[in-house]
């Protein structure tokens, strides 16, 4: 739990890029295997959206703009998950050349940081348990 928290902080200090790019080479980021869907998501996303993923975690009231509901992304697009689109969300490259920063982390440079050649199969890896866990 503790390291848990300082992974919420750390992600929170997202403007800050240097400071949690240094509690990840410190180690404090929680190991988990790559394959692990339901085991990164409790690691690493529930700190905001909430152990059952409908946006409620305890960092997320201090959010500028509140952490998506992950169990209406389908009925939010029409009735079909849209695969690549949350991957590439996840990865969060786009994003970030688009608008320079928002409040959800860039998971692909956290992920390389943490454990390099693992970042395509821990995107898959979430958003195959993000589907599975559709309203
Ligand atoms: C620091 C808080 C925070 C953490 C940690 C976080 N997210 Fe997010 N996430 C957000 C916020 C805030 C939004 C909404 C952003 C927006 O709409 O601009 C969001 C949006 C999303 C979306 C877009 C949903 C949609 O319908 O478009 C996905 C997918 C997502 N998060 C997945 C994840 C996954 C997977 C993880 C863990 C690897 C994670 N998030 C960790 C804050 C967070």
């Amino acid at each position: 739990m503790a390291r848990f928290m300082v992974m919420a902080v750390a992600a929170l200090c997202l403007a800050a890029g240097p400071a949690w790019a240094q509690k990840i080479e410190q180690g404090t980021m929680k190991r988990t295997s790559a394959s692990d869907g339901p085991g990164m998501f409790n690691a690493y996303c529930a700190s905001c959206h909430g152990l059952d993923a409908t946006g409620t975690g305890p960092a997320a009231k201090a959010l500028t703009k509140a952490p998506a509901d992950l169990t209406r992304i389908t009925a939010r697009n029409g009735g079909t998950f849209p695969e690549i689109k949350i991957r590439r969300y996840i990865e969060g490259a786009d994003e970030i050349a688009a608008h320079g920063s928002r409040d959800m982390p860039v998971w692909s440079t956290l992920f390389r940081s943490m454990d390099p050649g693992t970042v395509p199969l821990r995107i898959q890896a979430l958003s195959d348990f993000l589907k599975s866990i559709q309203k």
